[in-house]
């Protein structure tokens, strides 16, 4: 199994954005966990990080055809991108949605989710567990 992991705006700031809502951990960090996680269910991960919906909508595209399946944690653009899930729907990929704060305990604007819909679960205010139950539910489809 193949899958691709994709980040969002700022999530590459982890450690120093925000602790008290998000951690100490650094991204780093947390790809390590990731990869470690994949290595450890014999599953071959690609990560993927960035600041630009449109960049996200490019890599989504790209997965058609190479990717069995997509972990993604939008960030911000969670709240805001109609691209995103329709780059979702079109490679038709299945895919999980992963928050690491609670979005439904925060700022009323966060608690809504363009992704949800499209993804066939979320893990939303686990921390990095969520990368693994994501993945986990991905393999187990
Ligand atoms: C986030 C929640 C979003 O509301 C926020 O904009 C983020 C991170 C999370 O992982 O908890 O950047 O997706």
């Amino acid at each position: 199994m193949n899958i691709l992991v994709i980040n969002g705006p700022n999530l590459n700031m982890l450690g120093i954005r925000e602790k008290s809502i998000y951690g100490q951990k650094t991204y780093g960090e947390l790809c390590d966990f990731i990869l470690n996680t994949c290595r450890d269910d014999g599953i071959d991960v690609e990560i993927f990080q960035s600041n630009h919906e449109g960049d996200l909508v490019d890599k989504i595209q790209q997965a058609y055809g190479v990717f069995d399946g997509i972990v993604i944690n939008p960030a911000a653009y969670t709240h805001t991108s109609i691209a995103i899930p329709d780059a979702l729907k079109a490679v038709n990929i299945p895919c999980v949605e992963v928050h690491l704060s609670d979005i439904y305990s925060r700022e009323e604007f966060r608690h809504v989710s363009y992704v949800s819909p499209v993804a066939e679960k979320s893990f939303i205010g686990h921390g990095f567990a969520g990368y693994k139950q994501a993945i986990e539910h991905l393999k187990g489809l």
